[in-house]
């Protein structure tokens, strides 16, 4: 585990970051930071926000209301230019070019950050070819640094599903950002590939691009982490180190959907529950006039 510098500008400055879907928040002013060398844990129980945050931070959704700095400049909510910026994600639902080579799919990560333009692109001239030559060594390097060489002209979508994610890592790589947002890395993966991943978000972090990291895998994050986030009902709940964050008991409670006192949703929940409990009733008083299950309904009887 490193230490954080905090005097350095942070890689991520997420002031009040809002965002409503009609009558549903989502993320509900959430204020976080990242700074250069840091590990960010983000969790929280499903549905709490998590991927909505960073579809903020990325500009694929718009918020409500907030803002999103990287190294104190605010960010237009547009995702091609916070990539141009130097914040690159991976996706929860793993997004490649599925008929592309593994290289290929490299190779298209690292044209959002490309200087040459379309027009040198047409005209195919040596700065062109320069810049293509570089841009496959890198992918190259990539590979490498990935462990996905012996698979460059493979299919991606050949391969198997923790290398695929893999993939997605190497290819938000080579924008060469400064912070790195993975979603849900380890889904799907044993634990043998879940070692490999968190050693492989070790040297992304030694080699100068910072993590914020969704997982549900709490001993990947506890590993990993220099510091926690947790997000319950859209809203942060607390952050601090992962022995600060496991010793905290609103955070178990979170995860185990006990709401305790003054909880983010914790009237909602006691209001469903209190609705629960009544239709129960109900239908226990109903229950001795209830239609016998030899004469349950024709679903056509429905229509
Ligand atoms: N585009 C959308 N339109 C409407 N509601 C949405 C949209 N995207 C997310 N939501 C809702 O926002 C809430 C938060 O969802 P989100 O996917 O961010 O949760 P999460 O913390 O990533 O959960 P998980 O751990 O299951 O991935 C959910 O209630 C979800 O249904
Ligand atoms: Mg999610």
């Amino acid at each position: 585990m490193t230490t954080t510098t905090t005097t350095e500008t942070p890689v991520l400055t997420a002031t009040g970051v809002t965002m409503r879907f009609g009558g549903l928040t989502a993320v509900r002013a959430v204020d976080l930071s990242v700074h250069p060398h840091e590990i960010v844990g983000l969790i929280g129980p499903n549905g709490a926000g998590k991927t909505t945050f960073f579809n903020c931070l990325t500009g694929l959704y718009v918020p409500t209301s907030g803002k999103v700095a990287y190294k104190n400049t605010t960010l237009p909510p547009k995702p091609h230019l916070v990539a141009k910026a130097g914040i690159a994600r991976t996706f929860q639902n793993i997004r490649l070019f599925a008929n592309m080579t593994v290289l290929e799919n490299v190779l298209v990560g690292h044209h959002t950050r490309t200087k040459e333009g379309l027009f040198a692109a047409l005209l195919r001239g040596p700065a062109f070819h320069r810049a293509e030559k570089a841009s496959t060594q890198r992918a190259q390097e990539l590979l490498e640094f990935t462990g996905l060489t012996p698979k460059a002209d493979h299919l991606a979508r050949n391969l198997p599903y923790g290398e695929q994610r893999k993939l997605e890592i190497a290819r938000a790589l080579a924008g060469d950002p400064g912070l790195l947002l993975l979603d849900e890395p380890t889904a799907g993966m044993n634990p043998q590939e879940t070692r490999a991943t968190q050693q492989l978000v070790f040297a992304i972090r030694d080699q100068g691009t910072a993590v914020l990291v969704i997982e549900h895998d709490m001993r990947f994050i506890f590993n990993l982490c220099d510091r926690v986030a947790v997000l319950v009902q859209g809203e942060k709940l607390t952050e601090g180190t992962t022995d600060a964050v496991q010793a905290d008991e609103r955070v178990i409670a979170a995860y185990l959907g006990t709401p305790f006192e003054g909880a983010p949703g914790a009237d909602e929940i006691a209001e469903v529950e209190a609705a629960e409990a009544a239709e129960t009733a109900g239908a226990a008083e109903n229950a001795e006039t209830a239609t016998p299950p030899d004469t349950v309904a024709r679903p056509e009887d429905n229509q």
